[in-house]
């Protein structure tokens, strides 16, 4: 057993090392230092939170050992393009030990030392830790759901919803006054679980409200929940550090899902209100807007290429899923090599979590400094010979910005169809993410590449 003291000592270590953590994960180029900064930080707040038990070790030890068995596991196996599912499934892991935490503080015997308005405050932040647990919890099975298409990705619209989740709210508030009230006995016990079933139900509600095409807002937004879920945890337990690593993660989810928000011309309000994307069966006009499509073969890419003296590589999902990431870089290399300009576009949300082809591609050591956000590359496509989309679809649409009916109308799209030569590499004619047809297969500089991703830029590669 370490001495109070050196225990908080540790605590505020770990707490440095997060923050620590988060900075270096703000960029590319240091975010191996972030992430090792992080596991040292956890490493000293799980040892300084053994070592602070009294009693019951052993218990902590035998749920370390399952906790860490199918954490590797599940590390090992889960392929990055599953990476948002495991995360959301992981959040409400956070959100239901918050829930455990918030009822097991309400029935220790040890409650009985708080008197006054000291009792009261903690209460309240039982009744609260429970409520935002639960909504975290049931929001992120659903979010699970939905990413790995268990669930439709189709909003659930119930009549009145607005009304139904305000009147969740307002009964749960009602719920906490009557829970402080009464203190404890059954009164107090049945409150606090009529509101944690509202909360359930609410989370259930909220996330599956939501369309397909708000998952990335939704994701991090769950994110900030379970962080601030276990800010509320930390309350309960007394746990500093807890707090600050719930309020760490709870402020840098806020922030995330404002930079999505405004990477999808969303407003927060609009995206929980729920009802924007579809999972296929829009009535949007582009669905009907289909035409002739053109196809090339990789030995005519190859050539198309060979010609350009701009080269703009756009990926997205589909570069994920075939991990075409490696092939993409020989390409690039060949190109350079060649002395044609190769860059990169990428939008914020493409593939299927924030960042996800910044981390392709870096694996892949495609140089950073030719990796360009969408700001930054938009306004170069008009002089551009070739733009090459990569399993990108949703990203690239333009009735995002020419159909005020598409459910992705508003979000900022890469415009590719400004290049004098558009190759569109995919297996089929088959919708992106929010289930919406794309018509800038159609337009008269597109070329469709069928077939895997991979497999064609290596194809490509050969005949350059
Ligand atoms: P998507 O619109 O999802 O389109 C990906 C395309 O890749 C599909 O149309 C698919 O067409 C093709 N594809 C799949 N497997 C392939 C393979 N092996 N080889 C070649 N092509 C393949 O992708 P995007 O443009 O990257 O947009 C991302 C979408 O996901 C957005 O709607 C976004 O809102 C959503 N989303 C993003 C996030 C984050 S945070 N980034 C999180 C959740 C959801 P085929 O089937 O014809 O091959």
């Amino acid at each position: 057993m370490l001495s109070n003291g050196i225990i908080q000592a540790a605590y505020v270590i770990a707490a440095l090392l997060f923050i620590f953590s988060l900075r270096g994960l703000s960029n590319q180029e240091t975010a191996k230092s972030g992430n090792i900064y992080g596991m040292i930080g956890m490493a000293i707040a799980l040892i300084a939170a053994v070592a602070s038990i009294k009693g019951g070790l052993h218990w902590i030890v035998i749920a370390m050992i399952i906790g860490a068995t199918i954490g590797l596991y599940l590390a090992k196996k889960v392929e990055m393009t599953q990476m948002p599912e495991l995360v959301a499934l992981l959040h409400s892991f956070v959100g239901m030990a918050a829930v455990l935490v918030g009822l097991n503080s309400f029935l220790d015997p040890h409650i009985q030392n708080f008197h006054g308005g000291e009792l009261t405050v903690h209460l309240v932040e039982i009744f609260v830790g429970v409520f935002i647990g639960a909504v975290t919890f049931s929001g992120s099975v659903v979010a699970f759901g939905k990413l790995n298409g268990r669930i439709s990705s189709k909003p659930l619209s119930i009549p009145n919803k607005h009304y139904w989740n305000l009147a969740a709210i307002v009964v749960s508030i009602i719920l906490m006054f009557t829970f402080v009230e009464v203190k404890n006995g059954a009164g107090a016990t049945i409150s606090l679980l009529i509101m944690a079933i509202i909360a359930f139900v609410f989370g259930f509600h909220l996330v599956a409200s939501i369309g397909g095409a708000d998952m990335p807002v939704v994701i991090s937004m769950l994110n900030s929940y379970s962080g601030w879920a276990a800010a509320a945890a930390g309350f309960m337990l007394g746990n500093d550090l807890l707090i600050v690593t719930g309020a760490l993660v709870g402020s840098s989810g806020a922030i995330l899902s404002y930079i999505m928000c405004k990477a999808m011309n969303r407003s927060f309000i609009s995206v929980i209100a729920g009802g924007f994307g579809s999972d296929g069966s829009s009535t949007s006009s582009s669905d009907e807007e289909q035409g002739e499509y053109r196809e090339m073969q990789p030995a005519e890419v190859a050539q198309t290429l060979k010609e350009a003296r701009s080269v703009i590589i756009v990926p997205g999902y589909g570069m994920a899923v075939a991990q075409a990431q490696g092939a993409v870089s020989n390409i690039t290399e060949k190109l350079r090599a060649m002395d044609i300009e190769v860059r990169f576009g990428i939008h914020p949300v493409a593939g299927r979590l924030p960042g996800h082809m910044n981390v392709l591609l870096a694996e892949a050591k495609v140089p950073y400094d030719i990796v360009l956000e969408m700001d930054e590359i938009n306004d170069d496509f008009p002089e551009t010979d070739v733009v090459w989309v990569i399993g990108a679809n949703d990203t690239v649409n333009p009735a995002a910005e020419e159909d005020p009916n598409s459910p992705i109308a508003g979000m900022p799209v890469l415009e590719v169809w400004k290049a004098k030569t558009v190759v569109i590499s995919k297996r089929s004619m088959n919708t992106g993410y929010a289930g919406v047809q794309n018509p800038l297969f159609f337009k008269e500089n597109s070329y469709m590449l069928f077939g895997d991703a991979k497999d064609s830029v290596e194809k490509v590669l050969q005949n350059l």
